[in-house]
């Protein structure tokens, strides 16, 4: 979103650009996540866990053992195998596994779903999961391209009368003035190349490049010229850039298979592959058949040998996958073993389970021997009450919320007693009891009262007789 002002030039804009929005709209408070407040596995150069670092707490070994995960996928020596998260339930599997992709940076793909996707009645579950699988390989194009690139200095529609039906007016072509350090140049563009510049929502100032051949418009950012003193601003600058407003340039995509994919089963496919990559946009669930993605690794693997392309294999990530069945499972064993395997983290909280889709297969953590021998496993383990209050203070901040003397301590209680989780739950709905009382932090009375309204899983299992129904009463 752009924030900055129109700055006043003698040029006319485009009548129909966007106005700058106001400086309110750009006033948001972000939403609190359950992990917002893991940044990453918290590790020395060195891949040790510290005791306390980016947002983790204790969990030590895992969060080692995840370390190693991590250099390995940035090695390329851990595709196709898997990584089998195991612990109770609130002992941060999940928050293991997005600290993972944190540390893998935002250009690895990380694709991930919960076990339950796949019961979808549209799609196979199969086709799910292969999905998911080809989201996670990412793909980086280098390609060398004829371009105009430059500072916007002008950007004038030329109207005419419309010969279609007498009212109105259509555009007929645009002049787009381009400005490098070195000189600058006026374009007549075709109207359908206006029309991408309007979508990108470019004005005058931005930095910009149109592609020669396929008339792909790209907002590079605004012009550093144009750089105003706000301290917090969502706007890149960027300097003016150098050579001729005309020239070759290099120009690195990433896009996964999954995009690939998409993108070519668009109905209106049939033209190339990199043409069609420029213009990649959320498609509908076509079909994407098997013949296709053969098709799209064929012409991958050209551009591969050629030196253009360069894959990246990235991590699928399945929460909860005792939920998968068994057919599922026999899937994700030939997805793995297949020439290009993401690297595979799943995680779970069951022990011994019966496998979905079997009537007496019983295995450990509900899932069939023969993938979790392929399963490099990492168990999670239970946290101590120190622990427990360390995360609580650290979702206190986070929440912006303030604990008053023996809250923590209660809390930490609290969360050994029931679970972690319901530690941290407590939080919120304290603070507005808190409010309520006229009070701007928490007090002990308050986690008080909230265990008197709320249960947590053990009390609540406690309560339930061992004919299944409740003690105090019948439902
Ligand atoms: N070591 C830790 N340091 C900081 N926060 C943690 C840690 N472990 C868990 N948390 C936080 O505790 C909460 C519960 O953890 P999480 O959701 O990762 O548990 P889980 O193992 O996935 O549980 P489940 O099996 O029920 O899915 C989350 O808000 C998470 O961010
Ligand atoms: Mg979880």
């Amino acid at each position: 979103m752009k924030t900055t002002a129109m700055p006043s030039t003698s040029t006319p804009v485009a009548h129909n650009a966007m106005p700058p929005p106001s400086a309110a709209s750009t006033a948001r408070s972000s939403r609190v996540a359950p992990h917002s407040h893991i940044k990453g596995l918290g590790l020395t150069p060195e891949g040790l866990a510290l005791p306390d670092g980016s947002g983790f707490i204790g969990q030590t070994n895992a969060r080692e053992a995840c370390s190693v995960v991590v250099e390995l996928i940035k090695s390329r020596k851990f595709s196709g195998r898997a990584l089998l998260l195991v612990g109770a339930p609130g002992t941060g599997k999940t928050a293991l596994a997005l600290a993972v992709s944190h540390e893998l940076g935002v250009k690895v793909p990380f694709c991930p779903m919960v076990g339950s996707e796949v019961y979808s009645t549209e799609v196979k579950k199969t086709e799910v999961l292969a999905e998911a699988f080809r989201r996670a390989i990412g793909l980086r194009i280098k390609e060398t391209k004829e371009v105009y690139e430059g500072e916007v200095t002008e950007l004038t529609p030329a109207e005419a009368e419309n010969p279609l039906s007498g009212y109105g007016k259509t555009v007929s072509h645009v002049i787009v003035g381009l400005k490098t350090v070195k000189g600058t140049k006026q374009l007549r563009l075709d109207p359908t190349i206006y029309e991408a510049m309007l979508k990108e929502k470019i004005v005058v100032g931005d930095v910009i490049y149109i592609e020669a051949n396929t008339g792909a418009v790209k907002r590079v950012g605004r012009s550093d010229a144009y750089a105003s003193s706000y301290d917090l601003e969502s706007e890149t600058y960027v300097p003016l850039p150098k050579g001729d407003v005309h020239k070759r340039k290099e120009l690195v995509q990433d896009v996964t298979l999954g995009d690939l994919d998409a993108a070519n089963a668009r109905p209106q496919g049939g033209q190339d592959i990199m043409s069609v990559m420029g213009s990649l946009m959320k498609s509908g669930r076509t079909e994407v058949t098997e013949k296709l993605r053969k098709e799209v690794n064929k012409v991958v693997k050209g551009y591969v040998d050629q030196g253009v392309a360069e894959v990246v294999p990235g991590v699928v990530f399945i929460d909860e996958v005792h939920m998968l069945d068994i057919e599922c499972f026999t899937y994700l064993n030939a997805l793995l073993e297949s020439p290009m395997a993401p690297t595979v983290i799943l995680a779970t909280n069951r022990g011994n389970a019966a496998v979905r889709g079997t009537t007496d297969v019983v295995s450990p953590h509900g899932i069939p021997v023969d993938l979790l021998d392929r399963c490099l496993i990492v168990k999670t383990d239970a946290y101590s009450r120190e622990q427990i209050a360390k995360v609580v203070q650290l979702r206190a901040n986070v929440e912006g919320l303030k604990l008053g003397p023996g809250v923590l301590e209660r809390l930490a209680e609290e969360g050994e007693r029931g679970s972690m989780r319901y530690a941290i739950q407590l939080l919120t709905p304290a603070s507005i009891l808190s409010g309520l009382a006229g009070r701007n932090q928490i007090e002990v009375d308050d986690i008080g009262e909230m265990n008197e309204l709320f249960l947590d899983a053990k009390t609540s299992a406690r309560n339930i007789g061992s004919d299944g129904g409740f003690d105090g009463g019948r439902m």
